[in-house]
């Protein structure tokens, strides 16, 4: 479109400028999805990506905990967010105290911790997970430190829809993520009424009775692969809305059902901010040097399994 042309020339130049890549989380709006990003993927994606990069600075469209993520795994380059406010109501919803104060009430017990989180949290966490690895994660964890009882944190309805999965019993926080708490499992019996034969795929942060509805349920990329591999004729992404536009211009032939919720922290990332971020070199993330080493090796402990 006219109106994002002028952005996009000038991110584009500034990006060859910088010797910058942009990594674009999958509930990024198209424009920046599609016109200006050099590497676009789920939370675990984009941390993988962000450790074999060759570029000088890294932009983090997405949120703060995913551009911490790349600074832990990058501490020489400089990290870019294009607006600091960008949070998650799961990564402010615990404290490294809150996690000091779980494990002294449950000791040797493992700590799983959602990579939406702080790196002052990643710091307190033996291993960290994604959406996209959790199930393996945890019962690697459960075989490693032989325990059935693993400390999930701070999803709730992750760890509750992971321990439907495996059995594995988890000790929970109560954070939720406030995009996929909203959805109800009456809203996809409603859907499913109204279109017949649709395929429903849920995010796993969504509560388990809206799993237990759902044909499917993974991260954004699972969803994508699951839509790339079945090619379903009608299919309904229990997840932020983003998520759809950008899947419907892959996949013309599916038709995509659009309820969805935002996420008024994913897009407070604009193409305006982009640019200012690239032209001024700012909000450059920094880590806490007390927290830096052991954050970073929960983030590598991840990548390893
Ligand atoms: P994934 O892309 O890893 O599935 O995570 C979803 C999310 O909410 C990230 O903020
Ligand atoms: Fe956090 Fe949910 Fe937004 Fe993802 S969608 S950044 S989990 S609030």
């Amino acid at each position: 479109e006219a109106r994002f042309a002028d952005d996009i020339e000038a991110i584009l130049r500034l990006k060859r400028e910088r010797n910058a890549v942009i990594l674009a989380h999958n509930y990024q709006t198209p424009e920046i999805f599609h016109c200006i990003s050099d590497i676009r993927g789920d939370s675990l994606a984009l941390a993988r990506e962000a450790q074999n990069t060759e570029a000088s600075v890294i932009v983090m469209a997405g949120v703060h905990f995913m551009a911490e993520t790349a600074k832990l795994m990058n501490p020489e380059k400089t990290v870019l967010i294009p607006d600091e406010r960008a949070g998650c109501s799961l990564a402010e919803s615990i404290t490294a105290e809150n996690i000091r104060a779980l494990k002294r009430a449950n000791p040797g017990v493992p700590v799983v911790t959602y990579v939406n989180s702080s790196a002052a949290v990643k710091a307190e966490t033996d291993v960290c997970c994604t959406s996209g690895n959790a199930k393996r994660v945890v019962e690697t964890v459960a075989r490693e430190w032989n325990t059935s009882r693993i400390i999930m944190i701070p999803d709730e309805f992750l760890a509750r829809n992971i321990q439907n999965e495996t059995g594995i019993e988890m000790i929970t926080w109560p954070g939720h993520c406030e995009v996929h708490e909203r959805f109800t499992p009456q809203e996809i019996r409603q859907y499913r009424r109204m279109h017949q034969g649709v395929i429903v795929l849920a995010h796993p942060e969504c509560p388990p009775e809206v799993v237990a509805e759902a044909d499917y349920a993974g991260s954004t990329a699972g969803m994508l692969d699951f839509v790339a591999d079945r090619h379903p004729e009608k299919v309904l992404l229990v997840t932020e809305c983003s998520m759809s536009d950008n899947l419907a211009a892959l996949f013309p032939a599916t038709q995509f059902v659009r309820p969805c919720n935002l996420c008024p922290h994913m897009k407070r990332i604009t193409l305006p901010a982009i640019r200012h971020a690239l032209e001024t070199m700012t909000q450059q993330v920094e880590i806490p040097q007390e927290h830096f080493l052991p954050a970073r090796r929960s983030v590598e402990r991840m990548l390893a399994i």
